[in-house]
């Protein structure tokens, strides 16, 4: 057993670092400005953590240079250290306290979460679709879609994350909220803006060559802005203001073509995130993960174009590996791939 004089030092040691440790890093801001009302608590939370985990490294740096300077050889010294074969005070101790720890971590992270996950009978859905590498917005009861999210201050919003093929995570750093979006189930994230503001929405989970480009936006906007927002929207995209919720969107007159397809299909190129990975001037992306449509549609025609939609593989562009671009387009539906063709070819000037 150490002397009371040394272990009273150690002690002291142990209680000025963790003070003086948790004091300068408290005093930075980790976390960009807090835009929900869940950031409170997790910051709280996370100074907590701080202050916790400043009190473990106390302890094992004062205790190693303590053990360094003490034990160190002396001039001439050349014997061996005393062989011991364990000491079962100490080792009860150095379980019992990080024990503690983690299950103090475990109980307060549990009721913090509890507390921010607290359903609001008066929240709004919005549904969110990932996939390679694009994000998608739904409101299911204003029946509208978006590739930028737009959502009210002071309500709850209710997240439903899905994929349409790999792992994603939805993750905006002002509200402090990261959830996963997992293929073949719905995952929820909760959420009460409290701060106007447009914050970086970005995927979390590495999803493929283009994940670092699988961002957009999340505005917040006031509930009166986000009202005549909704209207506009729907003015847009054709639905019927007063119509019940999960009523379908007004159909076409009239099949459409030509122009009209072409334009169909600069939303379809827009929805499927093509812009995340394609240069296309058309469509003002600058993107270069896979071949620039520009250069390499001006001589094609409407089949190839087809065909790399739905078969990306059937030709690879030179510079490109196979495997890049996702399969997963033969899926669209036909008037969305004709459009989407349409488009390319228009803006593309592909021969025929
Ligand atoms: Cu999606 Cu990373």
């Amino acid at each position: 057993m150490l002397p009371r004089a040394q272990l009273i030092r150690i002690i002291v040691a142990i209680v000025v670092v963790t003070v003086a440790g948790s004091a300068i890093l408290l005093q930075i801001d980790w976390m960009p400005v807090a835009g929900s009302k869940e950031a409170g608590p997790i910051d709280t939370m996370l100074d907590v953590m701080i202050v916790l985990s400043t009190f473990v490294f106390a302890v094992v740096i004062v205790m190693l240079l303590h053990s360094v300077y003490r034990y160190r050889a002396r001039p001439g010294d050349l014997s061996d250290g005393e062989p011991i074969h364990g000491n079962t005070v100490l080792e009860i101790v150095w379980t019992a306290i990080p024990t503690v720890i983690v299950a103090f971590g475990a109980v307060y992270s549990a009721i913090v979460l509890a507390d921010i996950e607290k359903r609001d009978p008066g929240r709004m859905v919005v549904k969110v679709t990932s996939q390679q590498f694009a994000w998608s917005f739904e409101y299911p009861r204003e029946r509208i879609e978006t590739t930028e999210l737009t959502v009210p201050k002071g309500r709850q919003v209710e997240f439903q994350l899905h994929s349409k093929d790999v792992i994603h995570s939805f993750w905006v750093p002002a509200w402090r909220i990261k959830k996963d979006n997992v293929p073949g189930i719905v995952t929820r994230a909760f959420v009460t803006p409290s701060r106007l503001g447009s914050f970086p929405l970005i995927c979390a989970e590495l999803c493929g060559l283009g994940h670092s480009t699988m961002r957009t936006r999340a505005h917040v906007v006031e509930p009166a802005e986000y009202k005549s927002w909704v209207a506009e929207q729907q003015r847009k995209q054709g639905v019927e203001p007063g119509a019940p919720p999960g009523a379908a969107r007004r159909a076409p007159k009239a099949p459409v073509a030509g122009a009209a397809l072409a334009a169909r299909g600069s939303q379809v190129f827009t929805a499927q995130g093509c812009a995340s990975c394609h240069t296309l001037e058309a469509a003002g992306s600058k993107a270069t993960i896979g071949p620039d449509l520009d250069r390499n549609l001006a001589a094609r025609d409407r089949a190839f174009i087809r065909r790399s939609i739905a078969d990306p593989s059937a030709e690879i562009a030179a510079g490109f590996k196979d495997g890049i671009m996702p399969a997963t387009f033969a899926k669209l539906p036909k008037r969305d791939l004709d459009a989407l063709v349409e488009f390319l070819a228009v803006s593309t000037g592909a021969r025929k």
